[in-house]
């Protein structure tokens, strides 16, 4: 189909008449991938299912805002939500089962149970938003289970999650291929996100130093650096000449392990950093 056609999508808004649908579809013997995503949907995550459409013949993609990830003090209640454009969106790539759960669906107001990850989600993001890897482990492991899909698609702009996530698989046994995307960025270099819809014009502007940054921190690691000290210091100076933006954590780590690392070692090292743009919380990432 070319993607100036639209196709209306198959929505679903509860569990049963979801998992009667994948039954069918694997009695079938069809692949099933799952695109997990809280909507506010992007070219990012358009991204993640134009890769799921050429690894299955099922793409199952999931809109929740997701209320367990999210701190106290947190966007939970602000966070961008627009079904009309993101099934429009995705009626333009090809047909999909799409399931939209309200949030008694996925917690009934008895739910009491948790998935904890307790070492590569307690570092980086896991340090200044303690609660959010706990509630993306047990959506996801319930979207999982809910599914069953053969595949699942993340994106690397979330490297600890995509990297937790793939750890939770191996750790329960869940049987699902995890597959991540490269990051999707605008022109100017500023990695797509929902939440970039919060920013002001002036903040926008402001924002482009956190890839700019890690260019740079990539640049120099393909001229010969390999101190992390001094990697480090150089994006930490070339940020704080950003009034608005106040960094919350730089890091150089092992791609896999998120271990953190004195010397980095090209093709396996990851420079993530975090930073508020004003009181916009953004994430960015390079491979070294
Ligand atoms: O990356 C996201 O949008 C969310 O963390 C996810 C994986 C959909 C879980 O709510």
């Amino acid at each position: 189909m070319s993607e100036t056609e639209s196709t209306a999508p198959q929505v679903f808004r509860d569990i049963a008449p979801l998992q009667q649908h994948l039954q069918e579809v694997r009695r079938e013997g069809r692949k099933i991938a799952l695109v997990p995503t809280m909507g506010a949907l992007h070219e990012g995550h358009l991204a993640l299912v134009r890769k799921a459409l050429e690894v299955a013949e099922e793409v199952v993609v999931t809109i929740f805002v997701n209320p367990t990830q999210f701190g106290p003090s947190e966007d939970l209640a602000s966070y961008p939500r627009n079904e009309e454009a993101d099934l429009q969106a995705l009626g333009k790539l090809g047909k999909f089962t799409i399931f939209i759960p309200a949030a008694e669906e996925m917690y009934p107001a008895d739910f009491s149970t948790f998935i904890d990850e307790a070492k590569l989600s307690k570092g980086l993001c896991g340090v200044s938003r303690p609660q959010f890897f706990r509630g993306v482990l047990t959506i996801v492991g319930k979207l999982f289970n809910i599914v069953h899909p053969d595949v699942a698609v993340f994106g690397q702009k979330d490297a600890q999650q995509a990297a937790v996530i793939q750890k939770m698989v191996r750790d329960l046994h869940f049987g699902v291929e995890i597959l991540t995307h490269p990051t999707v960025r605008e022109e100017d270099g500023l990695a797509m996100s929902s939440r970039n819809q919060y920013l002001s014009n002036a903040q926008r502007e402001e924002a482009r130093a956190l890839s700019k940054s890690l260019f740079k921190a990539k640049q120099m690691v393909e001229e010969g650096v390999c101190s992390t000290d001094r990697v480090i210091a150089e994006v930490t100076h070339l940020l704080s000449q950003h009034r608005r933006v106040r960094l919350i954590y730089a890091q150089i780590v092992d791609s896999e392990t998120l271990e953190a690392r004195r010397e980095i070692v090209p093709g396996k090292s990851l420079f993530a950093l975090a930073a508020w743009v004003d009181q916009v919380r953004l994430i960015d990432n390079i491979q070294l």
